[in-house]
């Protein structure tokens, strides 16, 4: 294990000591198996008042899981998904969506990954020809892959916009806490018009739990049904389930003394050292040496860099190339912070940065 913070990816993080704290009093004794058990009933009241008394929670072990499980649920078995070209669903998930769910991506240009409601008509003139696979589900993910942040109106258009054309909507919330500090607004809030959402908590302080959410009421008992048996098709049933259920719970119910709970504590903190770190990079942008090429909007800064600037900064701390740079010198890389992020991480890097620069 390492001591060092680095700013490769919010999953390099360790596990918050307060759902440590909640795995660990989930623990002793038995307890019944496959989530009929008091840590998951607590998980469930929980979900019903975060995302409304409607709403119906389902812990699986990880993002990817939730996502193909969520589509699943959502989609025939001859539809097919519509998303960012950058969504992890479409790039990260080394196919999963079609191979396990059967399902094809469909991806639509999103330069700062979020997809506009307009460009949906790329393929819903596809709806109804025998020959294309269906766009019955748009997923959206928020924040997005690229660090920006739907607003809720851009959110509520988009949302709409697939609604009215016939589509079920997915979030691929891995991110979602982020989103709803970055926004103020509450996770419900942050999801406006989606009917399902993969909640994440890995990212934001678990150690390894997640959930598909049902939020529109309109699908519950329809999802009620077909979820649990999907979840374990898929191989996403955790039978001491009780530990997911804890982790979640406790990022949605921990508070602090002035009652900001955990999921909210972790990811503002974390996108505030993500808007710090683009602040002590900034003064290098001024002089030419690098180029932001997203909008901050959550925990990731992404930027265009020398690769010399780039092989001194990873001599202590590690991070992503995202893809080539502008020329053959430079490289795209995406820094991400994280719930332990610490201020000084971000000094020493920014410092390093601008000496090895100058
Ligand atoms: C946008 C997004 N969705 C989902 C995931 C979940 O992936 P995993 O299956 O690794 O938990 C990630 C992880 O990087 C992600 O960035």
């Amino acid at each position: 294990m390492s001591q060092t913070r680095h700013f490769a990816s919010d999953n390099y993080a360790s596990v918050h000591p307060e759902v440590l704290a909640a795995i660990v009093a989930a623990d002793g004794g038995h307890e019944t198996a496959y989530g009929a058990d008091a840590s998951t009933a607590a998980f469930d009241a929980a979900v019903a008042d975060v995302f409304g008394a409607d709403a119906l929670g389902f812990p699986v072990f990880n993002g990817t899981g939730a996502n193909v499980v969520s589509l699943m649920a959502l989609s025939p078995r001859w539809g097919g998904v519509v998303a960012s070209e950058h969504a992890h669903i479409n790039v990260d998930e080394n196919g999963a969506p079609e191979r396990v769910g059967g399902l094809k991506v469909l991806p639509l240009s999103a330069p700062d990954g979020r997809m506009s409601p307009d460009s949906l008509e790329r393929w819903t003139p596809d709806l109804g020809d025998e020959h294309r696979a269906q766009p019955l589900v748009l997923s959206v993910t928020q924040a997005t892959e690229l660090g920006t942040v739907y607003s809720l109106e851009a959110m509520r258009a988009l949302t709409d916009a697939a609604h009215a054309a016939g589509m079920r909507v997915h979030l691929d919330g891995a991110r979602i806490a982020n989103a709803a500090a970055a926004l103020g607004v509450s996770l419900a809030e942050a999801c406006a018009g989606a009917d399902v959402l993969s909640f994440g908590g890995t990212k934001n302080g678990a150690m390894g739990a997640e959930a598909v959410i049902v939020l529109n009421p309109e699908l519950r008992d329809e999802l009620a049904a077909s979820l649990p048996h999907l979840r374990k098709a898929t191989m996403q049933l955790g039978s001491k389930m009780r530990y997911a259920s804890a982790q979640l719970t406790a990022l949605l119910t921990s508070t602090d003394e002035a009652g900001a709970p955990l999921w909210l504590r972790n990811a503002s903190h974390a996108n505030a050292m993500a808007a710090a770190l683009r602040e002590e990079l900034a003064p290098l942008e001024s002089d030419g040496a690098l180029r932001f090429t997203q909008a901050t909007e959550a925990n990731a800064v992404f930027v265009e860099i020398p690769r010399t600037l780039a092989a001194t900064l990873r001599e202590s701390t590690r991070f992503y190339d995202w893809q080539a740079g502008s020329t053959p010198d430079t490289v795209e890389v995406r820094l991400m912070a994280s719930w332990d992020t610490q201020a000084e991480d971000v000094a020493s890097f920014g410092a390093l940065a601008r000496s090895s620069a100058a």
